[in-house]
């Protein structure tokens, strides 16, 4: 059964009897409006902990001033049962004074360089948003290894790059990227995509998986680049934030031929800004 819990006092009290009896304890940040790309990360947290937590928290500090922090999908009920069927052991759903204070805090954690660049450079703050807010989920509830998409792959690196930074004592996990099945990345904010949308976005998948197949038998990045996002409008999106090919181990470094790469992606369809990426 999965118990939840809303201050950090319960989730302390459950983690430290859990820590008591010996058991490994994994952790499983999340905003909510779950899918199967969340619960994929509960299952890999299964595979290798005795008790999973997730949490779902809409952190406003990682909403720009013209995001949708307002209209974001709240879908806690249905979110509940969905942990509860794949095995989760609690829910930690904290509001916005617990997981701040009345004044709602004035510390933040921030990547210079790697949280400034990419999606930094077209949603500034984000990342300084993600960071503070994963810094106090890392603390509050002190697990042995949290889990994260690489679907958000510089997300993924920055948290993996603070922590380090911080000691903090958790394992980082990345999780591959779960998608329907005409590759469309997973994604809550799918759901604001009309019909005509929805059949128009897995040209993003399909774009940047052709882009990694053709720079890795010696295309030009530049041209690849451009040839993309061409395909893109011409496919139905009306803009194109960026399509890079960078380094997989460091994405603030051009790709090299023979070596791991990852392309990125990110582009407005209809109200959504979809992104992605692969390797
Ligand atoms: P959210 O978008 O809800 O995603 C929660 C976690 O699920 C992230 O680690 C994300 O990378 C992962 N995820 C989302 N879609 C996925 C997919 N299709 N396949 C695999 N994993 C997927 O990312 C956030 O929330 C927030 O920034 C958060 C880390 C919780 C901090 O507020």
């Amino acid at each position: 059964a999965l118990a939840t819990v809303r201050t950090v006092a319960e989730l302390r009290a459950q983690v430290s009897e859990w820590r008591k009896n010996g058991l490994k304890v994994g952790l499983v940040p999340t905003m909510g409006a779950l899918h199967e790309g969340h619960l994929a990360l509960v299952k890999t947290a299964l595979e290798t902990c005795d008790r999973v937590i997730a949490t779902i928290f809409v952190n406003p500090k990682q909403f720009g001033p013209n995001e949708d922090l307002e209209t974001y999908p709240r879908t806690e009920a249905e979110d509940a049962a969905k942990l509860a069927s794949v095995g989760g052991h609690l829910l930690f759903a904290p509001n916005v004074e617990e997981m701040y204070g009345a004044d709602g805090g004035v510390t933040k954690v921030s990547v210079a360089g790697l949280g400034d660049i990419i999606e930094g450079e077209f949603r500034p703050g984000f990342f300084d948003g993600v960071a503070t807010v994963v810094t106090k989920l890392l603390l509050q509830a002190l697990p042995d290894e949290a889990f994260f998409g690489e679907k958000d792959y510089q997300q993924l690196n920055v948290i993996k790059r603070f922590s380090a930074d911080l000691n903090i004592p958790v394992d980082i996990k990345g999780v591959p990227t779960v998608r329907e099945s005409d590759g469309l990345a997973m994604s809550s904010r799918n759901a604001y995509l009309i019909r005509e949308e929805r059949e128009i976005a897995p040209v993003l998948y399909r774009t940047i998986s052709e882009v990694s197949e053709r720079f890795k038998v010696g295309g030009k990045a530049e041209a690849l680049s451009k040839w993309a996002s061409q395909q893109l409008i011409d496919a139905g999106f009306h803009k194109v934030d960026y399509i890079l090919i960078r380094k997989a181990d460091d994405i603030a470094q051009e790709a090299v031929k023979g070596e791991p790469i990852r392309v990125l992606a990110a582009a407005f369809l209809g109200k959504a800004r979809l992104i992605d990426n692969v390797g």
